[in-house]
């Protein structure tokens, strides 16, 4: 799961200029695949800028993934049956996986997976706000996958269209199975609006605790979004933060009313003249203070990774003397 918000300005790496100008033939070259709509490889010549820009983004969204496996990954031993228990199991998973197509991605860019994952456990790195809220009841996971895997499908399917191959095509495999997650969600809380009224009750305060903070997923409102026009440029967005996340409310209420839960804004209306719902104001001082560590658990995602990252320690070891043992054999048998 992921969003486009991911693309924040990170002070670690200033913001990226114009794309540079060093050399006019390498550049035009690069401007003709994009207005040609084809796609920038690993291998072809790429503005820094565009390099940079890129593996903010792949790497924000691979650590995205990675500790979006924590606040559903709590719910694992809880699971109220066993079918409920291998759905949350098989989607956790998906999300590790998420994580790993997405840091061979960032490697192509030239990264290495180690400083990756240096800048997230020392909080250089930044990753989605919506993980840095706690899971209260099992009707959080079911709304986290039909409202967060839901705002992540919605902005993940333009980016199977994004300029750069390696990202693009790693969308559309995680693209497949967020579709997955946001189906078990909706469908794990259709069962419990046809329980009884403290199930009911429990979805409710699940919606209305998770609705606004996956409105503020979509990022800033393109008018104070640093990077969109740049990447809309760049054919690395090609939609933008408004128009997404006006999408997904469109698509949102009518599920909500199959559902039976009320969304929690009283100004959510559906506007004829426009034809979408028009919403309330997003409490944007929120987003930025949780996305600047002082969310309600940003300090416990970390440590549980650190934590993980540190009791993995021996089988990255023994890995890499396997290697190494493996290529001494490969070069005495060719002695
Ligand atoms: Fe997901
Ligand atoms: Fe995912």
């Amino acid at each position: 799961m992921y969003t486009q918000a991911m693309d924040i300005p990170d002070p670690a790496q200033p913001a990226p200029a114009t794309p540079d100008l060093a050399d006019p033939a390498q550049l035009a070259r690069f401007e003709a695949v994009l207005s040609g709509g084809g796609r920038i490889e690993a291998q072809d010549w790429m503005p820094a800028a565009y390099r940079k820009t890129l593996l903010r983004q792949i790497s924000q969204h691979a650590h995205s993934e990675i500790v979006g496996m924590l606040p559903e990954g709590n719910w694992i031993s809880r699971a109220p049956s066993l079918k409920r228990k291998a759905i949350l199991i098989a989607k956790v998973q998906d999300e590790g996986g998420h994580g790993l197509y997405l840091y061979g991605a960032a490697e192509t860019l030239g990264a290495r997976r180690a400083d990756l994952i240096d800048a997230l456990l020392a909080g250089r790195a930044k990753y989605s706000s919506i993980f840095n809220y706690p899971t209260l009841g099992w009707a959080d996971v079911g709304v986290i996958g039909w409202l967060v895997d839901g705002a992540a499908i919605m902005n993940q399917i333009p980016l199977c269209r994004c300029s750069y191959g390696p990202y693009a095509r790693a969308m559309i495999r995680i693209c497949k199975e967020e579709s997955f997650h946001q189906r078990q969600g909706y469908e794990a809380l259709l069962v419990m609006m046809r329980g009884t009224g403290a199930q009911r009750r429990m979805v409710q305060d699940a919606v209305d605790r998770w609705w606004w903070k996956c409105l503020a997923m979509f990022g800033p409102p393109d008018a104070d979004s640093e990077h969109g026009a740049q990447s809309m440029r760049w054919g690395i967005k090609r939609m933008g933060n408004d128009e997404l996340r006006q999408k997904f409310i469109d698509a949102t209420v009518p599920q909500a009313q199959i559902l039976g839960v009320t969304l929690p804004d009283p100004q959510l209306k559906w506007n004829d003249e426009r034809g979408h719902y028009d919403h309330g104001p997003i409490d944007w001082e929120e987003f930025r203070s949780t996305l600047a560590g002082d969310g309600p658990c940003n300090r416990e995602r970390i440590a549980t990774r650190a934590e993980a990252h540190e009791n993995g320690r021996w089988v990255r070891e023994a890995a890499l003397a396997h290697a190494r043992k493996q290529q001494q054999r490969a070069q005495g048998a060719g002695t």
